[in-house]
């Protein structure tokens, strides 16, 4: 069995005004009418052999995350709740002891809740085939071919052919400063880690007893602490917040000997940023992606997005201009990775 298990917690800071602590980016319908949470969710259907998901989000959010799946009417498999966010490694530990404790040892499908696929065929089909390859005892990751030196990204050197499709992972680099990653684009041996993954509960905890004891034992006191609450599963508070924080990719995929990179073609993108957004967003023969009320004259190669006003924009390029109820983001489209300091800013603050 396949058990999906869809990271909900990340706060999004780069896809600030619209992306808040309070309602981070994975519950916003960005383009469409479903959020990146619900695409994920609706994204799966089409894998029959796994069961619904298993969505692991702070407790904050909690009712936000059931009432999107209600609107979908999926049933969750468990919507897990963390009392603080301790990054993805805790996550993925609670999830696997979870699926344990109820006598299964399903393959988990780890996704994360806030990416762009275009081919849903595609993510399917690698989906199938990395299953096959988890039930083997293997921990598979899913590599994008890179076309920039992104430093936001795990960087994954492919080894020997492993299976039909499948590469021996020879090497897992996360997020590795600009020289490197302009080496590693330049080699042509290296694939972005897409943030996807798939293993057996007990694979997945037997590496993290040998490379992060500490979070599985943690993790371990969480579940068992923890209880029923209505629709949710709530890790106990005490036992969770002595878990170190830290990522499933330094945890796990840098030490592990263990890892297969499944090459992905299938129009991946982390929405990452207001960049990415118009990157696959739907153009206007200007170039510009428009969202909400917005007029444009002489306008090109711009994000324009409007949620409560008007926006009008004139003779202007290559801008991001986002209208909210109570902020306004005005940035050059090659500067928004930098939004994420104004969030640092506003903290401070408050
Ligand atoms: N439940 C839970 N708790 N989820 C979390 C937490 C947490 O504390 N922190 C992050 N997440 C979720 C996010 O919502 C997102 O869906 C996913 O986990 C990944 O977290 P990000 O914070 O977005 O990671 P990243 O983008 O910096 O890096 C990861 O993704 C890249 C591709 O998008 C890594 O896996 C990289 O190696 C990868 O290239
Ligand atoms: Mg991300």
């Amino acid at each position: 069995m396949i058990l999906p298990v869809i990271l909900a917690g990340g706060s999004g800071t780069r896809l600030w005004p619209l992306s808040r602590y309070q309602y981070p980016k994975q519950l916003l319908a960005l383009s469409g009418d479903n959020s990146l949470l619900q695409r994920t969710a609706l994204r799966l259907q089409g894998l029959e052999e796994a069961a619904s998901p298993l969505v692991v989000c702070n407790e904050k959010h909690r009712f936000f995350v059931a009432e999107q799946f209600l609107q979908m009417e999926i049933d969750p498999f468990s919507i897990v709740l963390e009392p603080v966010g301790k990054n993805t490694a805790p996550a993925v530990a609670a999830a696997a002891i979870k699926a344990l404790a109820l006598g299964e040892d399903p393959v988990l499908f780890v996704l994360p809740a806030d990416h762009h696929i275009q081919d849903a065929e595609g993510f399917l089909k690698s989906a199938k085939a990395g299953e096959a390859l988890a039930e083997q005892g293997r921990l598979i990751t899913f590599g994008v071919v890179p076309h920039a030196p992104e430093t936001g990204y795990g960087y994954i050197r492919k080894g020997e052919s492993f299976a039909e499709g499948a590469f021996i992972l020879d090497k897992f680099v996360e997020k590795p400063d600009l020289p490197t990653a302009e080496q590693y684009l330049a080699s042509g041996d290296y694939l972005w880690n897409s943030g996807m993954f798939m293993f057996k509960a007990s694979v997945v905890l037997d590496e993290l007893k040998k490379h992060a004891p500490e979070i599985v034992q943690a993790c371990k006191q969480a579940v068992e602490d923890g209880r029923e609450d209505l629709d949710f599963f709530r890790l106990d508070a005490k036992a969770f917040g002595r878990s170190p924080s830290i990522s499933i990719d330094y945890a796990v995929m840098e030490k592990t000997s263990q890892g297969v990179v499944l090459p992905l073609e299938i129009g991946w993108d982390d929405l990452g940023s207001w960049e990415s957004l118009w990157q696959t967003g739907e153009k206007d023969e200007n170039s510009n992606v428009l969202m909400g009320d917005v007029t444009t004259v002489d306008v090109t190669n711009s994000y324009l997005h409007a949620t409560k006003r008007m926006l009008a924009a004139v003779g202007v390029s290559d801008l991001v201009v986002v209208e909210t109820a109570d902020a306004i983001l005005v940035a050059n489209r090659d500067k928004v990775q930098n939004v994420k300091h104004i969030v640092e800013e506003l903290r401070k603050r408050q």
